[in-house]
Parts: structure tokens; C-alpha cells; sequence
């Protein structure tokens, strides 16, 4: 199994965990650290959703949060057709703190792209910039 393939499938798992009885749309993610860890996350919502919080920052907050701080990649996964891309207030925080890594995005059965997070957030604002 690829690494791509190991990270789409633990992101596959890490969907099965999502909190997301509002919206019944359950997303999961994996990063990949640069010592080759793998930190998933599954969206959480929130009965006042305005506090909800997506897949891809769990992710990234677990992992931060156990010290990793070099990212190669992160997966996103959805049960949909159309591939699920990141939410703006995720590219932002992905960018921040993992920098151009790739994304992968697939559904439950198909790979569903390849994308880097610099043409995902063109022109990003970030600590450079302070
Ligand atoms: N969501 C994610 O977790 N990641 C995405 O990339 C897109 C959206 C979640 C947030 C919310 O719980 C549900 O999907 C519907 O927007």
C-alpha cells in the first residue's frame, strides 16, 4: 500500500468517528507528519454550529497538540461525488501550519485528486506578513 493510499484509508476511518448530527455530512482527515505519523481527525458539530469544527482542524490541533510540527500531507475524505476540498477557515490554518503540503481527497471507494495547499490558498496571509 502507497503512503497516499495508507493516509485516505485512516482518514476513511477517522470519518467513521464524526459527530455530525446536524448535518449528517460526516467528513474524516489524516495528516501525515514528517516523521511519517499519521494524526486523523473527523468533523464535530455543535448544537449551536456556529462552534462546530472540521475534520481537517481536529486534525491539525491533534496533532499539534502531541508536538508534531513538519506536515507532508493531509487526506480528506466525504461520501460524496464531488470531491470535499478543504473550508477556507481550514486552508488558512493548514497553510499556517503546514505550508504546501499535498491534499489528497477521495470518497469512500475512488481517489478523487491531488492538490497542493499553495493553489488551494493563493496570496495567503500568514506570519511572514506580521
Ligand atoms: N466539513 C469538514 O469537516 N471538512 C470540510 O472540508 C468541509 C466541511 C464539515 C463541517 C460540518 O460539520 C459539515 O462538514 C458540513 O459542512
Amino acid at each position: 500500500m502507497t503512503k497516499k493510499d495508507a493516509l485516505v484509508d485512516a482518514a476513511r476511518a477517522a470519518r467513521e468517528h464524526a459527530v455530525a448530527r446536524f448535518s449528517g455530512f460526516k467528513v474524516g482527515a489524516a495528516l501525515e507528519t514528517a516523521d511519517g505519523t499519521i494524526v486523523t481527525g473527523c468533523n464535530i458539530e455543535n448544537a449551536t454550529y456556529g462552534l462546530t469544527v472540521c475534520a481537517e482542524r481536529v486534525a491539525m490541533f491533534k496533532a499539534l497538540s502531541e508536538g508534531h510540527r513538519e506536515f507532508r500531507a493531509v487526506a480528506v475524505v466525504a461520501d460524496t461525488n464531488d470531491p470535499t476540498p478543504p473550508c477556507g477557515a481550514c486552508r488558512q490554518i493548514l497553510w499556517e501550519f503546514a505550508g504546501d503540503i499535498d491534499v489528497f481527497l477521495a470518497n469512500l471507494t475512488e481517489d478523487k485528486g491531488t492538490f497542493r495547499m499553495k493553489d488551494l490558498l493563493p496570496l495567503p496571509f500568514d506570519a511572514r506578513l506580521l
